[in-house]
């Protein structure tokens, strides 16, 4: 805890001090716990743009330099040399396991890999064109009711079991999901596969013959898995959290992760860049989306552009973007149009002043749909895959929180600009 105050003076009163507390990295904090008592006054920041609403260890962030870390270690190494269960073990325990701690963690991940066969038929009661968050979002809340009487959120093993419940069952409702959408039959998860390969199998695989994962899918797709773990409080891990302060069910805490990672301004970005891209058809029409994302009576955003944190490039779209090569040069046409308006859209927009002095570069969702959409993964399920990747950051903020013997209940303040009291109106005086 460092001895560094802020002074606080406001006209008329004694100057208040408040703790300044330092991180291991990143801009120190300002706290303002005793504001309220000492001075009678709430902060103000809605949005959250200058906020800290935790401490926290797992991931850290530099928007301005273009920095990534899990647990302290680059995204670009964890990239290069992880696996996603790796990760996920990182995310959660802190430390890259051993082998025999990483084998392990796999039997007891592909063990719950199986749902219900009563969870199963929930998924019957969707109609067949039902959008795959909605289903992954209301399967995975109802699996409240199937723990509810064993997880006892103060018994950290309950918290473990819960939380590798949730990661090992996330490819099994997101491939059951798919399967109602298509009308073709399940596959049951294959414990001998890796979670990627499980989990691309039980997508694309048919009871009528053997289904063979192709290694480049597996990779590129564990990676994105990677690159979409954790990215510290984001808009759904910070109402994870919120969620999870009141001491409710971590299987409803993590549906109400999915549901607002579904918004489009945050998770369903990727969804929505596929359909911007096919909306903007041609490089010849893409001056004139700039101009309409430029346009402040115009809603129409660029998709995949901007970020609350990174004024330089997101460091996950430099990677995804080099695989999107890969994938495209193998898997799909070299010539992909959607993958050259996209890099022609990415040129033209990084070098406009407009984006330039906003920091607007392409996020992590800008080219990840272009790889999904390569791996015959439907636009309506790219959030379902960003989902599957963040629940291991989820679960690791919600473990951390209820570790934390300081945690309460999250409950903000507010500005209130309503009526004064008044006094009621009987109806005859209306
Ligand atoms: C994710 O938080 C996370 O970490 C999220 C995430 C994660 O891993 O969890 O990284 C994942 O959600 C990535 C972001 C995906 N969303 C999109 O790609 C949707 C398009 N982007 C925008 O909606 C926006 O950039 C946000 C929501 C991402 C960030 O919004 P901010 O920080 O509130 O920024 P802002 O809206 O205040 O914009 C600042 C300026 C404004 O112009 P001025 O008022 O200064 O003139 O930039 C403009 C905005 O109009 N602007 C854009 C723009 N994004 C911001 N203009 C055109 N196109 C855009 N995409």
């Amino acid at each position: 805890m460092s001895d560094k105050k802020a002074t606080f003076q406001i006209a008329g009163q004694d100057p208040i001090e408040l703790p300044i507390h330092s991180g291991t990295q990143g801009p120190d904090c300002v706290d303002v716990t005793g504001l309220y008592k000492n001075a009678g006054l709430f902060t103000y920041d809605p949005g959250f743009m200058s906020t800290g609403s935790c401490d926290s260890s797992i991931t850290y962030i530099d928007g301005d330099k273009g920095i990534l870390q899990y647990r302290g270690y680059p995204i670009e190494q964890l990239a290069q040399n992880s696996s996603f269960l790796e990760v996920s073990y990182l995310l959660m325990h802190g430390e890259l396991p051993t082998q025999e701690q990483l084998s392990h963690y796999q039997e007891r991940i592909m063990h719950y890999t199986l749902m219900n066969e009563s969870l199963l038929r929930f998924f019957e009661g969707f109609h067949h064109d039902a959008h795959p968050m909605a289903m992954m979002s209301g399967v995975v809340s109802s699996l409240s009711a199937f723990y509810h009487d064993r997880v006892d959120i103060q018994n950290p093993e309950h918290r473990e079991l819960s939380a590798l419940r949730l990661i090992a069952k996330m490819p099994t409702i997101a491939a059951v999901s798919y399967k109602h959408n298509t009308g073709l039959p399940i596959l049951y998860p294959r414990n001998d596969l890796s979670f990627t390969g499980n989990f691309l199998r039980m997508m694309f695989g048919t009871p009528c013959e053997d289904y063979v994962v192709d290694p480049l899918a597996e990779r590129a797709l564990d990676l994105l898995f990677i690159l979409h773990a954790d990215h510290e409080q984001n808009a759904s891990t910070s109402t994870v959290r919120l969620a999870g302060s009141s001491g409710a069910n971590p299987f409803a805490v993590i549906g109400a992760g999915i549901a607002s990672l579904w918004g489009p301004a945050h998770g369903g970005a990727n969804e929505a860049v596929l359909h911007m891209l096919a909306e903007i058809g041609s490089v010849d029409n893409i001056d004139k989306y700039i101009a309409k994302a430029k346009d402040k009576n115009d809603p129409f955003r660029l998709m995949g552009f901007g970020h609350r944190v990174y004024k330089n490039y997101d460091p996950r779209a430099k990677i995804i973007r080099k695989v999107c090569h890969e994938v495209l040069e193998k898997l799909a046409d070299k010539n992909n149009p959607l993958f050259e308006l996209a890099m022609r859209l990415e040129e033209i927009a990084t070098n406009d002043e407009y984006f330039v002095k906003r920091g607007l570069y392409p996020n992590v969702d800008f080219y990840s749909g272009i790889i999904y959409r390569a791996l015959g993964i439907p636009e309506s399920m790219f959030t379902v895959m960003f989902a599957i990747g963040r629940t291991a950051g989820w679960v690791s903020h919600w473990m951390e929180m209820l570790d934390d013997p300081k945690h309460r209940i999250g409950r903000p303040r507010q500005l209130y600009k309503g009526e004064k009291a008044r006094d009621y109106v009987p109806m005859d005086k209306r």
